[in-house]
């Protein structure tokens, strides 16, 4: 495995305001960018705006302000959104940026000096939602499955790219490599689109009609479709071909995106990247949509829950748990805020931290609130420690394959674990004999060092009560991840705080 993992999360569109569907994947890329960073790997993570394109034109046009303003004002909003969802992106790329444009420019030139690019007539079905040429085979009862709505036939002399020349070597790398597309669902569909054969990419809009894009640098009578500009964001934003970080995390690309964008993603980028000559990315992970029960959450549909009022009532780390151990990954999910409710309230309230307050308050009743050192072990400790030994690798293996649901869900178990070890070997009733002081000390010792493991492995996801929780244990410094490993990490007599980091009972 490597020693690096750089994350992206797709660049949204601004001509909406941002809901909670783009809240999801960037919570999501920066879960697992935490998870990685905990494991010691040096991480990347990027997120930002895609500002060009038909879409955008008309948005604009239909308020009265040129593109340029309402992308300078929209983009804002998901930028400012970023850090309220606890993300830790080290970068927030806007292809309006002069430095995206730039490497637009300079790729395109490069893929049209090596004869990959070409002009001719066309005519297609283009949607507007999706800003591409859909084939019939695509459309639901003539209609684009995604929005609703009938393309509008589109004739014209256009550039494209020859993306045919790499679909066999696309094909190849995609049977080759299992997990190279996540889940294996989503690994088929895009199997079953490369066998229905394969097709060029329309990658230019005449001035004429759109003037909000990249000029080519061929043709200054042109500017580029919005996938050609869009999707090089991922290296532009890295400072592609020579700077620092592309030298660094250009061969790392794990692309997050939601299934509405694979076949950019999965078919148009890489074979821009052969034709490119460069590194394509090392894995692509889709999930599923957020629906409501009337369907896809979007503004379109007008059914969108608004990520900011969750935040505001009930904090970013409640949203997150619920959102990751939600949505299984590559299935679709419908929100629902009774299920936010229950879930929130029986797993983080009643099992982990009610646990945690459940020992603190022991401690207060029997140690002076210090933390003991251990008596003597028995078998029950190695029970306990046992079902803790596994977690690395099994945690591993779920977060290389993206299964956020399952992550939580078993960290969930170590800590109904420790729930069940307390019950059995209940220490409040050996805390009644000045005898058996020792032993009761193993039990809370034993157990706080357990209650660290489990925050430590939830500080991905619920990264400022982890933090909180740790910090009050006195257990918050570097190397959590080795510490894992280990049983004696708390130090003897510690004081606990009188009042500590708890989650209260969700009511509404
Ligand atoms: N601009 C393109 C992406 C270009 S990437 C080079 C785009 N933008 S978008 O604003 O429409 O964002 C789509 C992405 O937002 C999805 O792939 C997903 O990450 C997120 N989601 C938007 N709605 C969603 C749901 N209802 N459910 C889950 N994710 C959703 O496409």
């Amino acid at each position: 495995m490597t020693s690096k993992f750089y994350i992206t999360t797709p660049i949204y569109y601004v001509n909406s305001t941002p809901h909670l569907g783009h809240a999801y994947t960037t919570i999501f890329a920066d879960a697992m960018r935490r998870y990685h960073q905990l494991t010691g790997k040096e991480t990347y993570l990027l997120t930002g705006t895609d500002e060009h394109g038909d879409k955008i034109a008309k948005k604009a046009a239909s308020l009265n302000m040129t593109p340029k303003e309402m992308v300078d004002k929209n983009s804002e909003v998901f930028r400012n959104l970023a850090p309220k969802l606890a993300s830790t992106n080290d970068d927030f790329i806007r292809t309006t940026d002069e430095r995206h444009i730039k490497v637009v420019q300079a790729l395109l030139q490069k893929v049209y000096d090596k004869g990959d690019i070409y002009f001719a007539e066309y005519e297609g079905k283009y949607c507007f939602g999706c800003e591409r040429f859909l084939g019939d085979d695509e459309l639901v009862d003539g209609k684009c499955p995604d929005h609703k709505t009938e393309p509008e036939t589109i004739k014209e002399g256009n550039y494209f790219f020859k993306m045919s020349k790499y679909w066999d070597e696309l094909r190849q790398k995609i049977e080759d490599n299992p997990r190279w597309v996540q889940p294996d669902n989503f690994r088929n569909e895009v199997i079953g689109l490369l066998k229905q054969g394969a097709q060029d990419l329309c990658i230019s809009r005449p001035k004429e009609r759109l003037t909000w894009g990249i000029e080519l640098p061929f043709d200054n009578k042109f500017v580029t479709y919005v996938w050609f500009d869009a999707l090089i964001n991922y290296i532009s934003a890295l400072g592609c071909p020579d700077g620092e970080l592309y030298q660094k995390f250009g061969g790392e690309m794990s692309h997050l995106i939601a299934k509405d964008i694979l076949k950019p993603h999965c078919v148009y980028w890489p074979t821009m990247l052969l034709s490119m000559e460069l590194p394509l990315p090392k894995e692509i992970a889709i999930h599923g949509y957020w629906l409501m029960d009337s369907g896809k959450m979007s503004k379109s549909h007008g059914n969108v829950v608004d990520p900011f009022e969750y935040i505001e009532k009930y904090g970013i780390d409640l949203l997150r748990f619920y959102l990751l151990r939600t949505m299984r990954f590559g299935r679709d999910s419908v929100f629902s805020h009774d299920e936010f409710l229950t879930t929130v309230n029986a797993e983080l309230v009643n099992n982990i931290f009610n646990l945690y307050s459940r020992l603190v308050g022991m401690c207060r009743k029997n140690t002076d609130l210090k933390i003991p050192a251990y008596g003597p072990q028995g078998e029950k400790e190695q029970e306990l420690k046992h079902a803790f030994s596994s977690l690395k690798r099994e945690l591993e293996d779920i977060c290389l394959s993206f299964q956020s649901d399952r992550y939580i869900e078993r960290i969930v178990q170590a800590s109904g674990a420790i729930n069940k070890y307390l019950d059995e070997s209940k220490p409040w009733s050996l805390a009644k004999d000045p005898t058996k002081k020792e032993e009761m000390g193993t039990i809370l010792r034993l157990s706080l060092e357990a209650v660290r493991q489990v925050f430590v492995w939830l500080s991905p996801v619920i990264p400022n009560l982890s933090q909180k929780v740790l910090a009050e244990l006195g257990a918050d410094g570097k190397d959590l991840y080795a510490q894992l490993d280990s049983w004696e990490i708390l130090e003897n007599e510690q004081a606990l705080p009188e009042k500590i980091t708890a989650v209260p009972r969700l009511m509404e």
